[in-house]
Order: structure tokens, then C-alpha cells, then sequence
């Protein structure tokens, strides 16, 4: 079979990859515990339920604008108001099937073959290889410190000639770390001084813990909308748990706003219709399913980080917000990647090596699902790394045994 160089250069999104894996093991009845998921366990808004049955019940569900729905965008102004005091117009945004369409056009209408987009680790899978499905070049930023906190010096010190744009994701998937307001401060100036791109990837932005809120870039562009070089992404996904509609949109300067456009009515013609009605039910309706998801996703934080005081060697920073705990399994394991299988083979808990994330020694665990697979998926993880641990464990109707060291 021959194909293209760049085909051949990508790999498969290695979450989605486990997505599958978890779901063909719990068809053949093996007691899987997925601490791998990336998307909330709640249901969809009925708003967007509703709406989007509204659209179906006429029977007439045609192409779109490419660019997205008006009705829609005036939802996301109306958000953008909301939550980021910033006055944009329908020209200003982009709606696009998922946030992860939005980050990709956006890189296609930014980058020349080899220019460079910095991101800081630990990163989002798929951040390098959009990048490169973009003919760019990634550049990773670890923290000197081994923190999840990079400094502004960091991201400096990676810039160069071909640099065209930093890409920031606050709070962290996997980390949960939500960057301060004194470093993103710090990066918008350094954007506006040198003149890159900032893309703020807000996905998680609505899921922030303690009593705090994310900082957000536009409070610290000193430049006009227009000539400001801030895209900032977001969506549906993971704040009203519909990732299956697939609707993230960018909030950009015109100029770039229409070139994404352009590029998305060819590759795909824009998003799909009744997806849309569905994120415009959402946003224009009951927001409360948000502030539960929020504080479930808080009390759940509270017991998969109780749970992981079972795991002495085990050190874990508390995430800010988001769903994700990325703790550093180094000392039980160094190789994230023979950790992940190994769990996966001897207790059946899903996890994520953090190899993927540009963090080896650590695994990405998610509390998206409920306390009790928290719970138990920590117990189980406990039990297969601690020794000491009794020489077997009920896990459903099986008993599993320890046959290693
Ligand atoms: C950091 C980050 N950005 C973007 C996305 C994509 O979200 P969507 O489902 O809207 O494409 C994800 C999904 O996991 C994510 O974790």
C-alpha cells in the first residue's frame, strides 16, 4: 500500500485508541475500570436535546454556512460577553466540529512548512501531531523545575525566527495545572513584543476548582481586537458533556477568522446542522448542569486524591481543575508505557501512559466517571504495585492472583 509521507508520520490519537481497547475488553465481560476517558459521564443538556430535535422534526437538515449558524454565533458573542467581557462580531468566529477542528484549521491558516508552534508539557496528545498535519514543527517547553508550571523565561528562551505561535491549554490536560495570571500575562506580552500567535485552548476553562477562575488572555492584551494576535478555542465538549456533537468554535481577528473559514468550507463544509442547533440549545439554555458538573467533578478530585494516599511512593500535585490527575508513578515504574500495560493486563484498570502527554513516569488518571471507579480503580492499582498487598483480590465475580514480585 503506498502511502503518503505525512499518513505515514502520523500516529492514531492513543486516548481514543484506549477509548476502543476499554470498550471491546468490557464486550467480552472483563471488569474494566476506564481511568483513561477523556469526556464527562453526564448526560447532555435537555436544552440541546430539544433544540436539536427541533431541527430533525422538520426534516429539512441541509449544509450550513461553513463557518457556522448564524443563531449559533450570536450564542458564542453572547458567551464571549459573558464570560470573557469581550465585545466580538459574527465575523470574529468560527464554529467548528469540535475544538480540536477549530485548533486545526486555525493551524493551517497559520503556518508555513517548518514554522513553529511552542507548547508547554506536560501537552494534549494531539497537539504535536496537528501540528505537524500542519507541516509545522512542535516545540515542547519542559518545566527546568519538573513542576507542571512552566515560566515565561521557558517559553522565551524556545523562541526563534520560525516561531509563529504558542499554544497554551488552561487548566491542563493531562495536568489539571491552571497557569497563574502572572504567566499569562507574561506570555500575552510576549506574543504582542514578538509579534506570535497566542492560542489559548479554554476547553477546560469552566472546570476550575476551589473557589478560583482561569485568567483569561484578553485582560491583558494591551493591543486593539483586530491587530491582537489572540485566538482563543473552546466548545461544547467537555463544560455541557457533548462530545459526541462535535462543536468547538474560535474566537480570532477577523482577517484569520475568514481564512479558517475558507479552509473549513473546503475540507468539510462546515459543521453539522443539527450538532449545532444542539450547542445553540446549550448555550442559550439552563446553564446549572454546568456548576454540577463542576462541583461533581471537585468532589470527585477530593476522593482519587485520598485514594492515591494508599500509593506512598506515589506523587501527586493537586490539579486546579479539568478531570485529570497526572501523578508521577517513577518510582514503582519508570516506564509509563510498560506501567499502563501492565495495569491494564494484571488488574484491568485503563490509564494513559504519560510517554503521550511529553511526561514519562507519570500516568494520566481521570475522574470523569464515578467515585466508585475511582475508587476501586485506585484500589486496584494499589494493589497490583504494592508487594505487601494481599496475594489476591476480588475484583467482580473473578479473583485475581498475584503471580509477580
Ligand atoms: C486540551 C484539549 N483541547 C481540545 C480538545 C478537543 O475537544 P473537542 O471534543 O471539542 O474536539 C480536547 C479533548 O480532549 C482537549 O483535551
Amino acid at each position: 500500500m503506498s502511502l503518503s509521507q505525512l499518513a505515514m508520520s502520523i500516529s492514531e490519537s492513543p486516548t481514543l485508541k484506549l477509548n476502543a481497547l476499554a470498550a471491546r475488553l468490557r464486550e467480552k465481560g472483563e471488569p474494566v475500570i476506564h481511568l483513561g476517558g477523556g469526556e464527562p459521564k453526564s448526560k447532555a443538556p435537555n436544552d440541546a436535546i430539544v433544540h436539536c430535535k427541533k431541527l430533525l422534526d422538520t426534516g429539512e437538515v441541509r449544509y450550513t454556512p461553513a463557518d457556522g449558524i448564524p443563531s449559533l454565533k450570536k450564542a458564542i458573542i453572547q458567551y464571549t460577553q459573558d464570560h470573557y467581557h469581550q465585545v466580538v462580531e459574527p465575523q470574529n468566529i468560527v464554529v467548528s466540529g469540535g475544538a480540536k477542528q477549530a485548533l486545526m484549521v486555525l493551524l493551517l491558516a497559520i503556518l508555513d512548512p517548518h514554522d513553529e508552534v511552542i507548547f508547554p508539557a506536560p501537552y494534549w496528545v494531539s497537539y504535536p501531531e496537528m501540528v505537524r498535519l500542519a507541516s509545522g514543527a512542535p516545540v515542547v517547553v519542559t518545566p527546568q523545575d519538573g513542576s507542571f508550571y512552566p515560566t515565561v523565561g521557558e517559553i522565551e528562551s524556545a523562541v526563534t525566527p520560525r516561531t509563529k505561535a504558542i499554544l497554551l491549554n488552561s487548566p491542563n490536560n493531562p495536568s489539571g495545572a491552571m497557569y497563574s495570571r502572572e504567566f499569562i500575562a507574561g506570555v500575552v506580552d510576549l506574543c504582542e513584543q514578538r509579534d506570535l500567535y497566542l492560542i489559548m485552548d479554554d476547553i477546560y476553562n469552566r472546570l476550575v476548582f476551589d473557589n478560583r477562575t482561569c485568567p483569561l488572555v484578553y485582560d491583558f492584551s494591551k493591543k486593539p481586537p483586530e491587530q491582537s494576535k489572540v485566538v482563543v478555542i473552546n466548545g461544547v465538549s467537555k463544560m455541557y458533556a457533548m462530545t459526541g456533537f462535535r462543536i468547538g468554535w474560535a474566537v480570532a481577528p477577523r482577517a484569520l477568522a475568514k481564512a479558517m473559514g475558507n479552509i473549513q468550507s473546503q475540507q468539510t463544509s462546515g459543521p453539522s446542522g443539527p450538532s449545532q442547533w444542539a450547542a445553540l440549545g446549550a448555550l442559550n439554555g439552563d446553564q446549572s448542569g454546568v456548576e454540577e458538573l463542576r462541583s461533581a467533578l471537585e468532589a470527585n478530585r477530593a476522593v482519587i486524591l485520598e485514594s492515591l494516599r494508599a500509593l506512598d511512593r506515589v506523587k501527586v500535585t493537586k490539579p486546579d481543575g479539568t478531570f485529570y490527575c497526572f501523578p508521577d508513578f517513577s518510582a514503582y515504574m519508570a516506564d509509563s508505557q510498560e506501567l499502563a500495560n501492565f495495569l491494564l493486563e494484571k488488574v484491568r484498570v485503563v490509564t494513559v501512559p504519560g510517554k503521550e502527554f511529553g511526561f514519562e513516569g507519570h500516568l494520566r488518571l481521570s475522574y470523569c466517571g464515578s467515585a466508585k471507579d475511582v475508587t476501586e480503580g485506585i484500589a486496584r492499582i494499589q494493589w497490583a504495585l504494592d508487594p505487601n498487598a494481599g496475594a489476591e483480590l476480588a475484583v467482580g465475580n473473578q479473583k485475581l492472583v498475584r503471580d509477580w514480585a
